[in-house]
């Protein structure tokens, strides 16, 4: 392996820069080039490629987005545009690459590896709706995000003594929803891969408010079989009581990586180069398991069925 790729793909996740540096940094100590691809698989069909050095991936690992830009690229999707690809790959001699992304990216790697590029996917998204891996790079900054937005939020629906529909980002996954939901008190957390129970939701709400409750958060993924205007109408109709919707938006992608994510990162990124530099041709997804960096075999990791910790949302229940 004289020569490896780094690109980031899909929506961007906080932490994806600390990833860069590693697989940077992490060649380089193995004396392998590594060349940074510009704007996911559009700009690898585009041969947007730069070497990378040592001081290229300074002063990044703070910062959140990607300094390598992102992409969903649809022309990647098309049989030119992968063979394209495959070209570019040919025409730079690159021996393996690291992609960071979500299940859209890996779902990418894949097609790549089956048409013999060696790949090494790293899980980056806020989502962290991979099931194969406890977490996804960029999820804890995002969980943190969210929850200084409940907090300020709290103080205004306390003041007001008024409740307030939160929608945090998640299409599929409550994920985001659960962890920032339990950790940030909300009475209420609404998930894509739960029905929603409309009369516990209003229950709840009045017989907090019975209890004496300054405030109601209520916590609602983008995904959720209510949407969180229907949702927030619904509440207002039936309990009287008074709500806002906040809709937090693209401020979750955002953002300083928090430490443990830009711990994750740069084990991640660490570890996908050590594999790239193992013999055979093996394509893998990178994760962590307990506080264990661990390589899926690609095609098994997209494999594992989604799932989600069902005792977060009965904790939830309980304590809040
Ligand atoms: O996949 C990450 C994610 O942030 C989702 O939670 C969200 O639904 C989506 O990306 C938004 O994508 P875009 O930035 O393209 O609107």
């Amino acid at each position: 392996m004289k020569k490896i790729a780094v690109l980031t793909s899909g929506g961007d996740a906080p932490g994806m820069n600390a990833a860069i540096r590693a697989v940077t940094r992490g060649a380089l100590y193995h004396k392998v080039a590594v060349y940074g691809i510009e704007r996911g698989f559009e700009g690898l069909i585009n041969g947007e490629f730069q070497e990378l050095e040592i001081c290229s991936v300074s002063d990044t690992m703070q910062r959140g987005g990607t300094w390598l830009k992102t992409a969903r690229s649809e022309r990647f999707m098309t049989p030119e545009g992968f063979q394209r690809a495959l070209d570019m790959l040919e025409n730079f001699e690159i021996g393996g690459l690291v992609i960071i992304g979500g299940d859209g990216s890996f779902r990418g790697g894949l097609k790549l590896s089956k048409a013999g590029i060696k790949v090494v996917a790293l899980p980056g998204t806020i989502d962290n709706d991979l099931t194969y891996t406890d977490y996804s790079i960029g999820f804890d900054t995002a969980v943190n995000t969210v929850l200084y937005a409940i907090g300020n939020i709290r103080d205004t629906s306390s003041s007001h003594e008024r409740g307030t529909v939160i929608e945090v980002m998640g299409r599929h996954s409550g994920a985001l929803a659960l962890y920032a939901g339990l950790t940030g008190g909300a009475e209420i957390i609404v998930i894509p891969e739960e029905p929603v129970d409309i009369n516990k939701v209003c229950r709840t709400l009045v017989e907090g408010k019975n209890r004496g409750k300054q405030h109601n958060i209520v916590i609602c993924a983008e995904g959720a079989a209510i949407n969180s205007s229907d949702l927030t109408k619904t509440i207002i109709e039936r309990t009287g009581i008074d709500m806002r919707l906040v809709i937090l938006g693209h401020i979750q992608r955002g953002g300083s990586p928090t430490a443990r994510d830009r711990m994750l990162a740069s084990r991640m990124g660490y570890k996908a180069v050590e594999i790239l530099l193992q013999e055979g041709n093996a394509s893998k997804a990178i994760g962590i398991k307990g506080e264990q960096i661990i390589a899926y075999d690609l095609e098994e990791a997209l494999e594992v069925k989604r799932s989600y910790d069902k005792s977060i949302i009965e904790l939830a229940d309980i304590i809040s």
